[in-house]
């Protein structure tokens, strides 16, 4: 039947090779299951569930092998046992035992995480005899941040409503739900911020803790932990104090016993994510206390219970003489080490704001006492929305591959936020979510992909974009070999044909409203410094943002080594170039073309390049599902029209001060 894409990467399709599908029959005869707990069961559910759909074959379910070979064994593993011993508490091994093949872990939980791998072995039409993987998750705490507002809006989501229904909520549990914690268990995402961060007090009500508790009770069966953003002056706002100064004993008092409250209904309750002093939210500033009073005042309340408070980094004033790329850097570092051991710093991989490529945020680099978290943004807020169809996995990686020089050469972001650099105890990686009520998930269906690859890289940032495409493609769209070739350079492609028609060799846009047009020119907003000039500084001489010595010096939050990289406009590589430096129009860039020249063949052969990505996506028409196919077409005819619409605003704007001719490969005749 057609695909309407509900079923995400968890398709479990009869596998159509017969020779393949028997193979994989006689190593799944009956999976032994010992024991009875929730997750458990989840587990032997979905691997029946798999099982039955791929091989078309319903496997039984036995308490014990006995002497019977050819099946699957799901073991939770005490420590002593050899199997169990290189593992972490979330690992798990998949290997072959007695001809069988055991999936080990030290928790019910690993052993969840081992079914899925093994399902994804057979959906990507691999081997299983003689299988023998190793895995731990490389971060902690791996969430998806939903900023779901209370009357089922969501903030940045482009994907229909909120999956969550608040107004049936706790009496009424949609089904969808599981299906939910099912696609991101299946990842390895083990926590949901389920509201916004910027957050309503009424989460924090007795009515909405029923109805987490109701979203948490679905999610426990897979491993899923429920967390809230929540609102820093909720003291006062629902809890009638005349204060929310986190050093006040009342207030003080407040949390602790809302905390209490919360874990009476939620005993696995994942904790507290902020955002405090950030874009008109209230925080412990109003009260001249610094973010660490505020965050280790939750963390008090926390403290008889296993949670967290994850505290945001995203902070800047509105000062348009001021550089917002160094705020959070000027904020956070005076407070490294003062934190709770319950606190995590969440940042996000840029100093900005999400854009479709930003340097590193230099806090990565900055912050050897206080565990940070990675918060990327799968959502396309900046990236086109659910129309542009932009594969973010390599947008991740460059930030996570990313070298701070923070113990010298070889500290990379992804191993600040790993601990395994600081030695932090504490790890945690976020992504904004980019899911909704939408049937598919995520309006877009290759948009899936980023939710995907956000869950994979959470669990193992040293997986390649490339083999987290080919995963996602064999398992969601089609296995035939050309057809995955062709998707997966597509895909591939993508994030670098936006940057190009969108914000090239490092250029910022500036953005209102809604976050959605070309608005080069924007003069007007609710804050001044949200306007053109601040962000790309466009003038007679050149364009870009200086930020070296000569400039706002925000270069120098960086190591000596990284400030050496983009320092010297010479050799600051050019996708960086704008970001740090103001260039003249006419300047010869690296390339052999002005900045000008340059900046118009980004736009025109970005815009172009979308014109190829139709072409491939057309050939890959009879291996993929008509339904998804024509989705997708369409889109992209849309994303074609906008990236001329993006090219031509740029342009013509930027022209009013280059004064040079559009270069002749690209120029109309008059
Ligand atoms: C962006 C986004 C906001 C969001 C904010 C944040 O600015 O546009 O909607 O609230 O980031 O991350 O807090």
């Amino acid at each position: 039947y057609a695909d309407d894409g509900y079923r995400l990467w968890l398709k479990y399709d009869l596998i159509k090779d017969v020779a393949k599908r028997d193979d994989y029959v006689r190593s799944a005869q009956f999976i032994v299951l010992n024991g009875n707990s929730q997750i458990l069961k989840s587990a032997a559910d979905e691997l029946q569930t798999g099982l039955q759909g791929l091989l078309g074959k319903s496997v039984p379910l036995i308490a014990n092998a006995g002497n019977r070979t050819g099946g699957i064994v799901l073991t939770v593993a005490d420590a002593p046992n050899a199997d169990a011993q290189t593992l972490t508490s979330e690992g798990y091994k998949v290997l072959p035992k007695q001809n069988n093949i055991a999936i080990v872990s030290k928790t019910e939980k690993g052993v969840l995480y081992g079914v899925f791998a093994l399902l994804r072995q057979i959906q990507t039409g691999q081997l299983v005899n003689n299988l023998s993987l190793t895995s731990n998750p490389k971060i902690q705490y791996r969430l998806l941040n939903h900023w779901d507002n209370t009357n089922g809006t969501i903030e940045r989501g482009y994907a229909g409503e909120s999956l969550w229904k608040w107004y049936e909520l706790p009496a009424t549990v949609d089904p969808r739900y599981r299906d939910y914690a099912r696609a991101n268990a299946s990842l390895g995402i083990n926590g949901t911020v389920v509201n916004n961060v910027n957050a309503s007090a009424r989460f924090l009500t007795d009515e909405y803790i029923q109805k987490v508790a109701a979203l948490a009770n679905v999610f426990r069966a897979y491993g899923i932990r429920v967390y809230l953003s929540v609102y820093f002056p909720a003291p006062k706002t629902i809890g009638g104090l005349k204060t929310a100064d986190p050093l006040d004993p009342e207030v003080r008092k407040w949390w602790a016993d809302k905390t209490k409250e919360i874990y009476t209904v939620i005993p696995d309750f994942g904790g507290f994510l902020v955002k405090a002093n950030s874009e008109g939210e209230p925080g412990p500033q109003d009260y001249g206390r610094n973010h660490a009073d505020g965050a280790n005042m939750l963390a008090n309340a926390l403290a008889p219970y296993d949670g967290i408070v994850i505290w945001r980094a995203f902070v800047y004033k509105a000062d348009s003489k001021a550089d917002r790329f160094k705020a959070a850097y000027e904020e956070f570092t005076p407070l490294d080490g003062k934190f709770d051991k319950k606190v995590i710093v969440q940042v996000k991989n840029g100093p900005i704001d999400f854009q479709p490529r930003e340097p590193v945020s230099p806090l990565f680099g900055a912050m050897p006492k206080t565990p940070l978290a990675m918060e990327f943004q799968i959502t396309q807020e900046y990236t086109g929305f659910a129309t542009h169809l932009v594969y973010e996995a390599p947008l991740f990686k460059e930030c996570l591959d990313t070298d701070t020089y923070a113990k010298g050469k070889g500290s990379p972001v992804s191993k600040v936020i790993d601990g395994s650099l600081h030695g932090y105890t504490t790890t945690a990686i976020s992504g904004v979510a980019n899911t909704g009520s939408d049937r598919n998930w995520t309006g877009n269906p290759m948009a899936q992909a980023n939710w995907y690859a956000f869950g994979r890289l959470a669990w193992d940032h040293t997986l390649s974009s490339e083999d987290i495409a080919h995963e996602w493609i064999k398992m969601t769209l089609t296995t035939e070999p050309k057809a995955v070739k062709t998707i997966t350079d597509l895909m591939l492609r993508s994030r670098e044909i936006y940057v190009n028609y969108n914000t090239p060799i490092g250029l910022s846009r500036p953005w209102s409203g809604i976050h959605f047009a070309p608005e080069p020119w924007l003069e007007k907003s609710s804050r001044p410094d949200w306007t053109a000039i601040y962000y790309h500084r466009a003038d007679s001489i050149g364009l870009g943002f200086n930020r070296t010595a000569t400039g706002s010096n925000a270069l120098a939050q960086y190591r000596l080594e990284v400030q050496q990289m983009w320092n010297d406009p010479e050799t600051c590589p050019l996708p960086y170039l704008l970001w740090y430096h103001h260039i003249p129009w006419i300047k010869k860039l690296s390339t052999g073309r002005t900045l000008w020249d340059e900046l118009c063949t980004r736009f025109y052969t970005g815009a172009d390049s979308v014109g190829w990505m139709q072409q491939q996506w057309a050939q890959v028409k009879p291996a993929v599902d008509p339904e998804i196919f024509a989705d997708v077409t369409g889109r992209l005819i849309t994303q074609h029209k906008e990236a001329i619409w993006w090219r031509d605003a740029w342009v013509l704007y930027l022209q009013q001060y280059s004064r040079q001719p559009i270069p002749a490969p690209y120029k109309k005749p008059e």
